[in-house]
């Protein structure tokens, strides 16, 4: 039912730039952080991206001239700091944001809303004003409320379409495909299991019940496992140990979603990711389900589907904290732009 990211058979970038007629010009925002240049590299070794902007405060120039080396097709120019913001974004089809600061251990993504939330806000305003009609995808966290942030703003400079802002949650689905493939000795490329609700805590809602192949746990397991993945970021943030969060896992996810967007875009049929956009599936006004992907972005939202009873009840537990964060971020726009 859900497509996959179509994996490279070699790691090497010439096996991967034999196909394609789709030209795809896209901006990564936040390009020299921590996921900004694994998602910029996997970016320039995709076969469809012909244009690849790299914009950020600082190293750009650096990140872009190291990538441009590589054997593929995409044009990669660098563009940094605010002078540079809008021209990084003209033609834009496409742009990610991976900008802004990343956890610490003890913290929760809403304790980066302070410095995200404003980054976000000056990214969207520019691709706004710059590419109103361009695919936004973000990750720069909390996803939660960063998302109705930017929508909020597209909403105020008159541009705002629903099907074009993601927020991106494919980590959360990655996560409990790797999960449920090594618990029960799969191939995680045979594996997928849809996650819905938002990209924090309890807001991660995984549906395992929904799993491909069908897969079946005692109920201790399923809760242990169902929590795993809504821990699994600050798993790695542990695991950092104040060297920041998920940065490589993220970049392969994004990276993934970014490639179905494209493949949705140029037309190819019965592309599915679950994604973190406006909604009426729930009574959540941004909520994660499954989506058809299409020339125009969104193109059906496959909703929930059959929930266990085990997962109504975690679906009912993530509901009132994403509604507070999804206010948060609208109140920070209608409060200061
Ligand atoms: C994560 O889930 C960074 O939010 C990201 O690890």
């Amino acid at each position: 039912m859900f497509s996959r990211f179509q994996r490279p058979a070699s790691g090497l970038a010439r096996s991967l730039s034999t196909s394609s007629s789709n030209n795809t010009a896209v901006a990564v925002m936040g390009a020299s952080g921590g996921i900004g240049q694994p998602l910029s590299l996997l970016l320039k070794l995709n076969p469809a991206v012909t244009k690849l902007a790299l914009y950020d405060i600082v190293h750009t120039p650096g990140v872009a001239a190291d990538l441009s080396h590589c054997e593929t097709k995409a044009v990669t120019t660098g563009f940094v700091g605010a002078d540079q913001l809008e021209a990084s974004l003209v033609g834009a089809e496409i742009v990610v944001i991976p900008a802004g600061v990343p956890r610490k251990p003890g913290m929760t993504r809403d304790d980066l809303f302070n410095t995200n939330a404003s980054i976000v806000a000056n990214l969207a305003q520019a691709a706004a004003k710059v590419c109103p009609k361009a695919m936004i995808a973000i990750i720069s966290n909390p996803v939660n409320s960063t998302v109705p942030i930017a929508s909020e703003i597209f909403k105020k400079a008159g541009v705002y379409d629903p099907n074009r802002i993601f927020g991106v949650t494919t980590l959360d689905i990655v996560r409990a495909n790797a999960f449920i493939a090594e618990k029960k000795g799969l191939d995680p490329a045979d594996v997928n299991c849809p996650v819905i609700g938002g990209h924090a805590g309890v807001t991660i809602m995984p549906l395992i019940s929904q799993c491909t192949p069908s897969v079946s746990f005692p109920a201790d397991e399923l809760k242990a496992l169902t929590e795993r993945i809504q821990d699994a970021g600050t798993e790695v943030v542990k695991a950092k140990a104040g060297a920041g969060s998920a940065t490589l896992s993220m970049a392969y996810a994004a990276a993934r979603f970014t490639d179905s967007l494209i493949k949705g875009m140029k037309g190819q049929e019965g592309v599915v990711e679950c994604a973190y956009v406006a909604s009426t599936v729930t009574e959540c006004t941004y909520f994660s389900t499954p989506l058809v992907l299409g020339p125009n972005g969104v193109e059906k939202n496959l909703g929930l589907g059959n929930l266990s009873a085990f997962e109504e009840e975690v679906l009912k537990a993530g509901m009132a904290e994403l509604k507070g964060s999804i206010k948060k971020g609208e109140e920070f726009v209608a409060k200061n732009f």
